[in-house]
């Protein structure tokens, strides 16, 4: 339960938010980006940051991306679980005010997820691409597992399901959406994002008929069913997908309201734009406040977009043009 106290705090930051268009809202921490699995659309655990996997350095991080106003702080990897001190890390956020998230793959051992459920985390998503073994990232009966485990111990979650080449049919995906609302848990589906280049995974379409066919069953099903399933997607965060899918133009950001910080402190306008600045740096407040925003716009001039869930639903929280929503639901036949 997120104490009286915390609740103000959380009001108050929000509120300072919706005043200044460039404080950011939401921050993504990859405390580690080990992981014992492999997704083939993912490219984590490419680099290596295991030697600035330290509870004080993290820490101070953390006080530092409080600094910057931020109401949600996102602990994610890597698999964030791997990290011995991660209940450590949570409380230590929660009691400085933020509100907490955690993304884990559902493998790690049942004990973990209890002292998950125990600690002060506020949202957890646990990813489930398929019920199917082929179809998903390891063995689903486990990941299942995880997300009992966590209902038991009173931390419902929510289940985050990635579109991507081997889930990409319409009976698999009613099954996990059928299994989120028999759970009782939320679910979230979101495309494959591809960084420049590893397109093998993603589900663009290319033209052909039968993958169009594809992209369209699956959305019109979902904008049938909107409200038959506990989906957290928004209708505009589907509409953008549905779009993604087909190969049209995706979302762009302007880079104001998220950000993500690498286990050593390196500061990203997202996961695939890092820069140069570091949050621990003595500069960094000053280049924070008076170039972010410049170099943001020099930085990711050149990006294709993307339809990541977690940065154009951020958007979304701040976006009050009437008109952009209700084209986009028509756009999208909702
Ligand atoms: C990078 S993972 C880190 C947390 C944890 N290892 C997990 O898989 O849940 C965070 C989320 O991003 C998703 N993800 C990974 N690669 C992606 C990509 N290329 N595009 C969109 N989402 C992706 C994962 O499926 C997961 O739900
Ligand atoms: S489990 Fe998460 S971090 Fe690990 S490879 Fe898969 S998506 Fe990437
Ligand atoms: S991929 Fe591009 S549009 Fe998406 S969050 Fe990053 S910079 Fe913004």
């Amino acid at each position: 339960m997120v104490g009286k106290l915390k609740k103000t705090l959380l009001i108050k930051r929000y509120f300072n938010c919706l005043l200044n268009p460039s404080t950011p809202f939401f921050a993504h921490f990859f405390i580690t980006t080990r992981c014992n699995l492999r997704c083939p659309y993912c490219g984590v655990w490419k680099n290596d940051y295991s030697k600035h996997e330290n509870t004080e350095l993290s820490k101070k991080i953390i006080d530092k991306i409080y600094g910057t106003g931020v109401v949600e702080l996102s602990f994610t990897g890597g698999e964030p679980l791997l990290r011995g001190d991660i209940y450590e890390l949570i409380n230590y956020a929660s009691d400085l005010g933020l509100w907490t998230q955690i993304t884990s793959n559902g493998t790690m051992d049942e004990e973990m997820y209890k002292k998950l459920a125990e600690s002060k985390i506020d949202f957890v998503s646990i990813s489930l691409d398929s019920l199917r073994k082929e179809e998903a990232k390891a063995d689903p009966d486990k990941i299942i597992g995880a997300i009992k485990t966590l209902n038991k111990n009173g931390k419902k979650p929510n289940i985050s399901c990635i579109l991507n080449q081997r889930n990409m049919n319409i009976e698999s995906i009613k099954k996990v959406l059928k299994f989120a609302k028999d759970e009782k848990c939320s679910i979230m589906l979101c495309p494959v994002v591809i960084k420049r280049g590893e397109k093998k995974f993603s589900f663009r379409v290319s033209g052909k008929e039968y993958e169009k066919n594809k992209v369209n069953e699956i959305f019109d099903f979902l904008s049938q069913n909107y409200g038959n399933y506990p989906l957290m997607d928004t209708m505009h965060f589907l509409s953008l997908s549905r779009n993604y899918m087909l190969g049209a133009e995706a979302w762009r950001c302007k880079g104001t309201r998220f950000y993500d910080i690498m286990p050593d402190g390196t500061f990203g306008f997202c996961q695939d734009f890092l820069t140069k600045q570091n949050i621990l740096d003595d500069d960094f407040d000053r280049w924070f406040k008076e170039e972010r925003l410049k170099d943001a716009k020099k930085i990711i001039f050149g990006c294709e977009g993307c339809v990541y869930s977690c940065y154009p639903n951020t958007e979304d929280i701040f976006s009050f043009n009437v008109f952009h929503v209700l084209m986009t639901l028509i756009k999208a036949r909702f």
